[in-house]
């Protein structure tokens, strides 16, 4: 009889339990696929998922017995955070236990030194669930367009706030209305303010960012904003214009450095990528040689976050069926020449920009404020400006731009701000048209 991979689980939430479920329902196909059996022998938890029957399977409470368990070939850490996941897979990895994980902030945030440790056991640390849930976008860039240099990246990379604006701008609901579906439905992290102010998007970004350019990881380099602010008025300029608004992650090279930003966008409604609504992630690659590809689908919720899980193990149970050499990603150990590149600071990043602003309606406010962006070298593209509500002496005013430096753009809106006919802050929010 050939003897199975051994696996063990640790954590049993939304993920784990799903990933468990995957192996165990579709254990044929797996080892068609690998050549051997692949067992879950071995479950860390500290307490039971009532959605997932482990049937025969050890169950621990202590989940580092699991990382020094010797019969275990493969540990799937489906923990989250970066407290006690880090110290097990540290632990797994220092045990020769080859690691799976969906945890993108531990990748994002301790990968760096994650990796080399690996590489010094000589195991395999693999992540594909950390991005993008059902979407193998790690493996279609690392692999499908590994003959190409990557020139830029953009997607949608958080399901909870691609949920949020999408019912925000169809449905005219509220944010904490979708939000709390959204904790419901398990697409929302434990802290929603990771979804809300971006991060679990700037995780994910610093990621692609690394495998797509073979930098190392640089999260705390990411010009991070998230949806909290959007409100429902800006959605509805934003469509007058012939805008959506979108949360992207954006990656691209320059002759200066590169861009790494997750931000709110207005992206034409015509784009594909406006059109990817609810949990569904989308990310757009742009390779020398095959031009711009798109991959779509669900980026969060438990399945397809499995499915992730499942492709890494089958991955690694296959090298160490057929004995092919582990895949810690080399591109930033073994080029460090391609680590020099330097991030490039948000002043200096170019984009369109969308304005609104409160102004005092009478002569001459509308030529000041044009003035300034003039006298910035800023070109305006289009303008709004409504009718004072009854009892009311101001009104909103929108502007798009052409495309600017964010420096020269701030400085104009400072200069806007302190004008006595503007009244409180103007709201600015970057325009990608990703065309090319
Ligand atoms: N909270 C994440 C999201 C889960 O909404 O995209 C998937 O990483």
């Amino acid at each position: 009889m050939v003897e199975p991979i051994k696996i063990g689980i640790c954590g049993l939430g939304t993920v784990g339990g799903s990933a468990f479920q995957l192996l165990t329902r579709n254990a044929h196909l797996v080892e068609a696929q690998v050549g051997r059996p692949i067992l879950v022998t071995h479950i860390g938890t500290r307490r039971n998922n009532s959605n997932c029957s482990v049937d025969d399977t050890i169950i621990h409470r202590d989940i580092f017995t699991i990382a020094a368990e010797p019969t275990i070939d493969i540990l799937i850490e489906t923990i989250g955070g970066c407290g006690t996941a880090r110290e097990l897979v540290e632990y797994a990895i220092d045990n020769g236990k080859h690691v799976v994980t969906a945890n993108k902030a531990l990748i994002a945030e301790h990968g760096n030194a994650l990796f080399e440790r690996a590489r010094t056991k000589g195991v395999s640390i693999v992540y594909e669930a950390a991005v993008a849930g059902g979407i193998p976008i790690i493996k279609a860039v690392r692999e499908g367009l590994a003959g190409n240099r990557i020139e830029w990246l953009a997607g949608i990379i958080n399901g909870t706030a691609n949920f949020i604006l999408s019912e925000m701008q169809s449905k005219g609901r509220t944010f904490d209305e979708v939000l709390s579906e959204a904790q419901q439905l398990g697409y929302a992290e434990a802290d929603p303010s990771f979804d809300l102010e971006g991060i679990d998007a700037a995780h994910k970004l610093a990621i692609l960012a690394s495998t797509a350019f073979g930098i190392p990881l640089q999260f705390d380099k990411v010009f991070t904003q998230g949806i909290s602010t959007i409100e429902l008025q800006d959605i509805t300029y934003a469509r007058e214009l012939g805008y959506c608004i979108k949360h992207l992650g954006i990656a691209r090279r320059t002759d200066h450095g590169i861009e790494l930003r997750v931000h709110p966008t207005l992206l034409p409604c015509s784009h594909l990528l406006a059109n990817i609504n609810g949990v569904m992630n989308a990310v757009l690659v742009a390779g020398d040689a095959a031009g711009p590809t798109l991959y779509c689908g669900a980026g969060a919720g438990g399945k397809a976050t499995a499915s992730a899980v499942v492709a890494d193990t089958i991955d690694v149970a296959r090298s160490l069926a057929n004995g092919i050499e582990n895949k810690v990603p080399y591109l930033a150990f073994h080029h460090p020449y391609l680590s020099d590149e330097q991030i490039l600071p948000i002043e200096e990043v170019e984009s369109g920009f969308y304005l609104r602003m409160k102004a005092l309606d009478k002569p001459g406010v509308l030529a000041a404020i044009t003035q300034i962006l003039s006298d910035t070298g800023i070109s305006v593209e289009a303008v709004i400006q409504k009718e004072p509500k009854q009892n009311e002496n101001s009104v909103p005013l929108i502007l798009l731009t052409a495309c600017t430096h964010e420096g020269r753009l701030i400085d104009a809106v400072t200069t806007i701000e302190s004008l006595t006919s503007v009244s409180g802050s103007v709201v600015h929010m970057r325009v990608e048209l990703l065309s090319k």
